[in-house]
């Protein structure tokens, strides 16, 4: 776009556009839910918090509606949640008669609670750019007074695929298609504690930044950024993430291998997927490092974990947890990937994947899923550590890229 088209797109469409080709770093603040990061919805914007979520498809915001009656927020949520008041918003419609309302039952929000969502279209506001989008909005028919969760909504930024309807998934991919940003890429960095930015300057002092529309060339080199594929993983509604009606929509690549320091690990699909799998999601089910339930044994053979029984463990997986000998974690062996496409292998140092409980108790952050040697993973906060994860709309690719500490970090 050239820079005369922009400045009449500046005095013409205000609210879209007028810094198109500028990128934005969404600053991530961790949470013990996932991370949580500051838009706006509405008009005038109304500041809200919501939680990342690489694995939803849309945008969900939590509304005063309760059981099915507006402006009610007391009827459900704690006094001190936050949401989004779409009676305050001057340009909130609901769409009814284009999107029907839906109710996924199980759902991973609520795991035990139907989540049933009205469609609408309002301003949502990332940074510089506001975009009239497709939105999902609560109406929730159980009580959640209980305590406030610190967000008011889910951002969504699922891989839209061929054949949805682009219109009314991922805020991010819908203001992209409305020339809000120039690229359909999204970037992770994740500035966690320990890592050689010890004071997070990289992240602007946040706990991580998710790059609207574009990727860093200071943090990464372009030319050693490596793109895999999107493909898709049925299992992952059967065993992983249990939708009904089930969501199929992740970005997913297939691993080819998986190494314990240089002894290459037997891995299997699990029944219905097409190969083992890599799940991008860094929120709570993102914890630990993937693995298979007997790469987890071999691994705990080869550090000598011991079964520890933990009131506040690592991750939310069903598996075992192990302590390991906190003075030998340099000695542990470096865990390694190969996905479909490219040589390159993916290194978790075992400095990222023990976790210091406190001072004497160190135990293997591993989360595994599926059967024995049954691979299927959700690669999230563990395995993000000193890379960067890159999503593009258009190409369906993840990108992944070692950081350049050295480049950034003095
Ligand atoms: C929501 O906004 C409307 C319009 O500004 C206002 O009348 C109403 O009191 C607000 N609802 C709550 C629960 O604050
Ligand atoms: C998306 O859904 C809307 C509302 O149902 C409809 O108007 C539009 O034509 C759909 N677009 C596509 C590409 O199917
Ligand atoms: C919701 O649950 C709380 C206890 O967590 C209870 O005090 C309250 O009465 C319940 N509200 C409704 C509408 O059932
Ligand atoms: C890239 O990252 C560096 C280091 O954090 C920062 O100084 C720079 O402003 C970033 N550039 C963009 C375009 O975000």
């Amino acid at each position: 776009m050239s820079f005369s088209l922009r400045l009449l797109l500046l005095t013409s469409q205000l609210c879209i556009a007028a810094f198109a080709g500028q990128q934005y770093d969404l600053p991530n603040t961790w949470t013990s839910y996932g991370f949580t990061a500051p838009i706006s919805v509405g008009n005038p914007p109304q500041e809200l918090d919501i939680l990342m979520d690489w694995t939803w498809i849309s945008a969900y915001v939590w509304t005063g509606t309760c059981y099915h009656h507006p402006n009610s927020p007391q009827k459900c949520l704690n006094p001190e949640q936050t949401y989004f008041n779409q009676s305050a918003s001057h340009t909130f419609r609901y769409m009814p008669a284009l999107y029907p309302s839906r109710t996924w039952d199980p759902n991973h929000f609520f795991p035990n609670e139907p989540a049933l969502v009205n469609y609408a279209t309002d301003y949502f506001t990332v940074g510089f750019e506001s975009t009239n989008v497709v939105l999902q909005t609560s109406d929730f028919t159980f009580n959640l007074t209980e305590f406030a969760y610190p967000f008011a909504g889910i951002y969504g930024l699922s891989p839209v695929f061929k054949g949805d309807n682009a219109s009314l998934q991922s805020p991010f991919y819908q203001s992209y298609r409305k020339d809000a940003w120039e690229s359909p890429v999204v970037a992770w960095h994740f500035c966690y504690t320990g890592s050689p930015d010890l004071a997070k300057a990289t992240c602007g002092g946040h706990d991580a930044i998710q790059t609207h529309g574009g990727i860093n060339k200071t943090l990464v080199d372009e030319k050693e950024i490596r793109w895999y594929q999107n493909e898709v993983f049925p299992d992952v509604n059967n065993i992983d993430f249990i939708y009904d009606p089930a969501v199929l929509n992740y970005w997913a690549i297939e691993v080819e291998s998986v190494k314990i320091g240089d002894e290459k690990q037997f891995v299997t699909s699990t029944p219905n997927n097409p190969g083992p799998a890599a799940i991008f999601d860094h929120a709570s089910y993102g914890r630990g490092m993937p693995l298979s339930p007997a790469i987890y044994e071999r691994l705990v053979a080869a550090t000598e974990g011991k079964p520890v029984t933990l009131n506040k463990p690592p991750n939310n997986g069903e598996q075992a947890f192990y302590q390991v000998d906190c003075a030998c974690i340099d000695d542990f062996p470096t865990v390694s990937y190969v996905f479909k496409g490219d040589q390159k292998e993916w290194s978790i140092v075992p400095r990222n994947y023990v976790e210091k409980i406190d001072d004497s108790t160190c135990v293997l952050n591993v989360r595994t899923v599926g059967n024995h040697a049954q691979f299927l993973g959700n690669f999230g906060e563990t395995f993000a550590k000193d890379k960067y994860i890159i999503f593009d709309w258009e190409k369906l690719a993840v990108g992944i890229a070692d950081i350049q500490w050295g480049n950034v970090v003095v």
